[in-house]
Protein backbone atom coordinates (compact mmCIF):
# COMPACT_ATOMS: atom_id res chain seq x y z
CA UNK A 1 0.00 0.00 0.00
CA UNK A 2 1.25 3.21 -0.70
CA UNK A 3 0.37 6.97 0.12
CA UNK A 4 0.52 9.78 -2.15
CA UNK A 5 -0.32 13.39 -1.31
CA UNK A 6 -1.63 15.52 -4.15
CA UNK A 7 -1.17 19.07 -3.64
CA UNK A 8 -1.73 21.00 -6.86
CA UNK A 9 -1.73 25.46 -7.74
CA UNK A 10 -0.04 26.64 -3.97
CA UNK A 11 0.45 30.15 -5.69
CA UNK A 12 2.94 31.71 -3.11
CA UNK A 13 2.58 35.63 -3.06
CA UNK A 14 -1.34 35.17 -3.77
CA UNK A 15 -1.80 32.50 -0.84
CA UNK A 16 -4.02 32.42 2.06
CA UNK A 17 -1.47 32.40 4.76
CA UNK A 18 -4.35 31.65 7.42
CA UNK A 19 -4.45 28.10 5.97
CA UNK A 20 -0.58 27.17 5.31
CA UNK A 21 -0.11 25.75 8.78
CA UNK A 22 -3.33 23.95 8.89
CA UNK A 23 -2.61 22.56 5.50
CA UNK A 24 0.91 21.55 6.69
CA UNK A 25 -0.27 19.69 9.77
CA UNK A 26 -2.62 17.83 7.23
CA UNK A 27 0.07 17.13 5.02
CA UNK A 28 2.40 16.02 8.11
CA UNK A 29 -0.54 13.67 9.53
CA UNK A 30 -1.33 12.03 6.32
CA UNK A 31 1.21 9.14 6.31
CA UNK A 32 2.67 10.05 2.91
CA UNK A 33 5.29 8.43 1.17
CA UNK A 34 5.75 10.92 -1.03
CA UNK A 35 3.92 14.33 -1.95
CA UNK A 36 3.77 15.35 -5.62
CA UNK A 37 2.56 18.62 -6.46
CA UNK A 38 1.78 19.51 -9.89
CA UNK A 39 2.46 22.93 -10.63
CA UNK A 40 1.62 26.68 -9.99
CA UNK A 41 3.58 26.62 -6.60
CA UNK A 42 4.17 30.69 -6.62
CA UNK A 43 1.72 32.96 -8.03
CA UNK A 44 4.06 35.20 -10.48
CA UNK A 45 7.74 33.45 -10.23
CA UNK A 46 9.36 35.82 -8.12
CA UNK A 47 12.21 35.16 -5.91
CA UNK A 48 10.03 36.03 -2.55
CA UNK A 49 7.34 34.28 -3.72
CA UNK A 50 9.78 31.80 -4.49
CA UNK A 51 11.17 31.35 -0.82
CA UNK A 52 7.99 31.48 0.70
CA UNK A 53 7.21 28.19 -1.28
CA UNK A 54 10.66 26.65 -0.64
CA UNK A 55 10.23 27.19 2.87
CA UNK A 56 6.71 25.62 3.58
CA UNK A 57 7.67 22.69 1.21
CA UNK A 58 11.37 22.06 3.09
CA UNK A 59 8.71 21.41 6.46
CA UNK A 60 7.26 18.85 4.71
CA UNK A 61 8.34 15.56 6.54
CA UNK A 62 7.87 13.04 3.33
CA UNK A 63 10.25 13.13 0.26
CA UNK A 64 8.33 16.02 -1.67
CA UNK A 65 8.69 15.73 -6.09
CA UNK A 66 7.28 18.88 -8.04
CA UNK A 67 6.50 20.20 -11.66
CA UNK A 68 6.40 23.81 -12.76
CA UNK A 69 3.33 25.15 -13.78
CA UNK A 70 2.57 28.38 -16.02
CA UNK A 71 2.41 30.47 -12.84
CA UNK A 72 6.10 29.76 -12.23
CA UNK A 73 7.83 31.40 -15.00
CA UNK A 74 8.11 35.27 -14.61
CA UNK A 75 5.00 36.78 -16.69
CA UNK A 76 6.77 40.31 -17.10
CA UNK A 77 10.21 40.31 -17.11
CA UNK A 78 9.90 38.75 -21.07
CA UNK A 79 13.65 38.74 -21.28
CA UNK A 80 13.68 36.30 -18.72
CA UNK A 81 10.51 34.35 -19.41
CA UNK A 82 12.22 33.59 -23.13
CA UNK A 83 15.89 33.06 -22.27
CA UNK A 84 15.71 31.43 -18.79
CA UNK A 85 12.12 30.67 -17.91
CA UNK A 86 12.85 27.98 -15.12
CA UNK A 87 16.03 29.97 -13.33
CA UNK A 88 13.61 30.98 -10.42
CA UNK A 89 11.82 27.73 -10.05
CA UNK A 90 15.10 25.36 -10.40
CA UNK A 91 16.95 27.72 -7.84
CA UNK A 92 14.20 27.08 -5.52
CA UNK A 93 12.84 24.08 -6.20
CA UNK A 94 15.84 21.79 -7.18
CA UNK A 95 17.37 21.27 -10.85
CA UNK A 96 14.87 18.75 -12.00
CA UNK A 97 11.97 19.94 -13.93
CA UNK A 98 10.52 16.22 -14.78
CA UNK A 99 11.43 14.15 -11.85
CA UNK A 100 10.79 10.24 -11.70
CA UNK A 101 9.84 8.99 -7.84
CA UNK A 102 9.45 5.31 -7.19
CA UNK A 103 7.09 4.96 -3.84
CA UNK A 104 6.43 1.03 -2.77
CA UNK A 105 4.77 -0.12 -5.82
CA UNK A 106 3.67 3.23 -7.47
CA UNK A 107 5.90 5.17 -9.95
CA UNK A 108 5.42 8.97 -10.49
CA UNK A 109 6.84 10.43 -13.67
CA UNK A 110 6.82 13.94 -14.14
CA UNK A 111 5.68 16.06 -17.03
CA UNK A 112 6.63 19.47 -17.75
CA UNK A 113 3.72 21.13 -19.69
CA UNK A 114 4.93 25.01 -19.56
CA UNK A 115 5.25 26.91 -22.72
CA UNK A 116 6.82 30.26 -21.56
CA UNK A 117 5.60 30.91 -25.28
CA UNK A 118 1.86 30.99 -23.81
CA UNK A 119 0.46 32.80 -20.98
CA UNK A 120 -1.94 29.94 -20.22
CA UNK A 121 -2.15 27.13 -22.37
CA UNK A 122 0.03 24.24 -21.73
CA UNK A 123 1.85 22.26 -24.19
CA UNK A 124 3.36 18.59 -24.71
CA UNK A 125 6.58 19.09 -26.21
CA UNK A 126 7.57 16.56 -29.02
CA UNK A 127 9.31 13.40 -27.75
CA UNK A 128 8.01 13.93 -24.19
CA UNK A 129 5.34 11.35 -24.59
CA UNK A 130 8.00 9.09 -26.44
CA UNK A 131 10.23 9.63 -22.72
CA UNK A 132 7.30 9.18 -20.09
CA UNK A 133 6.22 5.94 -22.29
CA UNK A 134 9.70 4.54 -22.20
CA UNK A 135 9.74 5.15 -18.33
CA UNK A 136 6.89 3.17 -17.20
CA UNK A 137 7.60 -0.12 -15.02
CA UNK A 138 5.23 -3.02 -16.00
CA UNK A 139 5.47 -4.04 -12.44
CA UNK A 140 4.34 -1.05 -10.94
CA UNK A 141 1.11 1.44 -11.02
CA UNK A 142 2.72 4.30 -13.47
CA UNK A 143 1.59 7.82 -12.10
CA UNK A 144 1.84 10.45 -14.61
CA UNK A 145 2.30 14.40 -12.87
CA UNK A 146 1.98 17.29 -14.74
CA UNK A 147 0.38 20.65 -14.10
CA UNK A 148 -1.98 21.14 -17.30
CA UNK A 149 -5.04 18.69 -17.60
CA UNK A 150 -4.75 16.28 -20.76
CA UNK A 151 -8.63 16.22 -20.91
CA UNK A 152 -11.57 18.99 -19.91
CA UNK A 153 -14.90 18.73 -18.76
CA UNK A 154 -17.49 19.77 -21.36
CA UNK A 155 -18.13 22.78 -19.25
CA UNK A 156 -14.71 24.05 -19.16
CA UNK A 157 -13.76 27.01 -21.43
CA UNK A 158 -9.94 27.12 -20.92
CA UNK A 159 -7.86 26.21 -24.21
CA UNK A 160 -6.97 22.56 -24.09
CA UNK A 161 -3.26 21.65 -23.86
CA UNK A 162 -1.38 20.90 -27.45
CA UNK A 163 -0.69 17.54 -27.74
CA UNK A 164 -3.03 15.76 -24.74
CA UNK A 165 -5.54 14.09 -26.32
CA UNK A 166 -2.34 11.88 -28.37
CA UNK A 167 -0.57 12.02 -24.61
CA UNK A 168 -3.61 10.65 -22.76
CA UNK A 169 -3.96 8.05 -25.59
CA UNK A 170 -0.63 6.89 -26.03
CA UNK A 171 -0.33 6.85 -22.13
CA UNK A 172 -3.38 4.81 -21.80
CA UNK A 173 -2.49 2.30 -24.22
CA UNK A 174 1.27 2.16 -22.81
CA UNK A 175 -0.30 1.39 -19.26
CA UNK A 176 -0.37 4.31 -17.45
CA UNK A 177 -3.13 4.29 -14.79
CA UNK A 178 -3.58 7.67 -13.12
CA UNK A 179 -2.36 11.33 -14.51
CA UNK A 180 -2.56 14.03 -12.33
CA UNK A 181 -2.63 17.65 -12.43
CA UNK A 182 -4.21 20.63 -11.62
CA UNK A 183 -4.42 24.80 -13.18
CA UNK A 184 -7.91 24.52 -13.31
CA UNK A 185 -8.72 25.37 -9.42
CA UNK A 186 -11.32 22.65 -9.81
CA UNK A 187 -11.59 18.90 -8.61
CA UNK A 188 -12.70 16.56 -10.86
CA UNK A 189 -12.36 13.04 -10.60
CA UNK A 190 -15.58 11.10 -10.70
CA UNK A 191 -17.06 13.50 -13.46
CA UNK A 192 -14.13 13.18 -15.77
CA UNK A 193 -14.32 9.31 -15.70
CA UNK A 194 -17.78 9.48 -16.65
CA UNK A 195 -17.36 11.59 -19.43
CA UNK A 196 -13.92 10.47 -20.49
CA UNK A 197 -12.95 7.63 -23.51
CA UNK A 198 -10.00 6.57 -22.09
CA UNK A 199 -11.13 4.90 -18.89
CA UNK A 200 -7.72 2.86 -18.81
CA UNK A 201 -6.26 6.02 -17.10
CA UNK A 202 -8.13 7.88 -14.11
CA UNK A 203 -7.59 11.70 -14.48
CA UNK A 204 -7.29 13.38 -11.40
CA UNK A 205 -7.39 16.87 -11.10
CA UNK A 206 -6.78 18.88 -8.03
CA UNK A 207 -8.09 21.78 -6.98
CA UNK A 208 -6.25 24.71 -5.58
CA UNK A 209 -4.51 23.82 -2.26
CA UNK A 210 -4.20 27.46 -1.14
CA UNK A 211 -4.58 30.08 -3.73
CA UNK A 212 -6.81 32.94 -2.29
CA UNK A 213 -7.75 34.45 -5.51
CA UNK A 214 -11.89 35.30 -5.32
CA UNK A 215 -12.65 33.35 -8.28
CA UNK A 216 -11.27 30.24 -6.02
CA UNK A 217 -14.55 28.76 -3.87
CA UNK A 218 -12.51 26.42 -1.58
CA UNK A 219 -9.40 24.82 -1.43
CA UNK A 220 -8.19 21.78 -0.83
CA UNK A 221 -5.65 18.64 -1.52
CA UNK A 222 -6.16 15.01 -1.98
CA UNK A 223 -4.54 11.79 -0.67
CA UNK A 224 -4.16 8.79 -3.05
CA UNK A 225 -4.12 5.50 -1.17
CA UNK A 226 -3.27 3.02 -3.86
CA UNK A 227 -3.61 -0.92 -2.97
CA UNK A 228 -2.90 -3.05 -6.11
CA UNK A 229 -5.84 -2.24 -8.33
CA UNK A 230 -7.67 -0.36 -5.65
CA UNK A 231 -7.85 3.69 -4.98
CA UNK A 232 -8.59 5.62 -2.21
CA UNK A 233 -9.34 9.24 -2.71
CA UNK A 234 -9.08 11.56 0.69
CA UNK A 235 -10.40 14.57 -0.08
CA UNK A 236 -9.39 17.52 2.45
CA UNK A 237 -11.58 20.75 1.98
CA UNK A 238 -11.08 24.10 3.19
CA UNK A 239 -13.95 26.46 2.11
CA UNK A 240 -12.94 29.96 1.99
CA UNK A 241 -15.24 30.80 4.66
CA UNK A 242 -14.42 28.40 7.56
CA UNK A 243 -10.66 28.64 8.93
CA UNK A 244 -9.19 25.25 8.17
CA UNK A 245 -10.01 22.29 6.60
CA UNK A 246 -12.96 19.37 7.07
CA UNK A 247 -12.89 15.94 7.86
CA UNK A 248 -11.97 14.39 4.93
CA UNK A 249 -14.61 13.08 1.99
CA UNK A 250 -13.70 9.40 0.70
CA UNK A 251 -13.60 8.41 -3.15
CA UNK A 252 -13.29 4.97 -4.03
CA UNK A 253 -11.99 3.69 -7.22
CA UNK A 254 -11.19 0.31 -8.75
CA UNK A 255 -9.46 -0.47 -12.32
CA UNK A 256 -9.35 -4.81 -11.11
CA UNK A 257 -11.13 -4.71 -14.59
CA UNK A 258 -9.00 -3.22 -16.77
CA UNK A 259 -10.93 0.03 -16.95
CA UNK A 260 -11.06 2.57 -13.79
CA UNK A 261 -15.10 2.18 -12.38
CA UNK A 262 -16.25 3.86 -8.93
CA UNK A 263 -17.50 1.89 -6.43
CA UNK A 264 -18.07 1.35 -2.77
CA UNK A 265 -15.93 -1.03 -0.66
CA UNK A 266 -17.78 -3.44 1.72
CA UNK A 267 -15.79 -1.82 4.48
CA UNK A 268 -13.24 1.63 4.16
CA UNK A 269 -10.15 0.69 3.68
CA UNK A 270 -7.67 1.50 7.18
CA UNK A 271 -6.15 5.06 6.81
CA UNK A 272 -2.78 4.89 9.08
CA UNK A 273 -1.74 8.31 10.24
CA UNK A 274 -5.19 9.69 9.42
CA UNK A 275 -6.85 9.35 12.46
CA UNK A 276 -10.38 11.11 13.50
CA UNK A 277 -8.46 12.61 16.05
CA UNK A 278 -5.59 14.92 14.06
CA UNK A 279 -9.36 15.94 11.68
CA UNK A 280 -10.97 17.01 14.82
CA UNK A 281 -7.85 19.28 15.81
CA UNK A 282 -7.51 20.94 12.17
FE1 LIG B 1 -3.01 27.80 -10.66
FE1 LIG C 1 -1.91 27.09 -13.85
Amino acid sequence: MTRIVHLSDLHFGFHRAGLTDHLLERVNGAGADLVVVTGDVTHRGRRDQYDQAAAFLSRIQAPVMAVPGNHDVPLYNVLVRYLAPYAGYRRAMGPELTPTRQAGRVRVLALNSVDPCAVQRGVIREGEIGRLVGGLDPLSMNVVALHHPLEHLAEVDKELTRRAPEALARLERAGARIVLSGHLHVWATGAMLDQTAHPGVLQIQAGTALCGRPSDRQNEFAVLQIDGPLLTIERHVAPMDEPSFRPPEYEYFSHESGIWVAHQPAEKPIVPGATETAFSTA
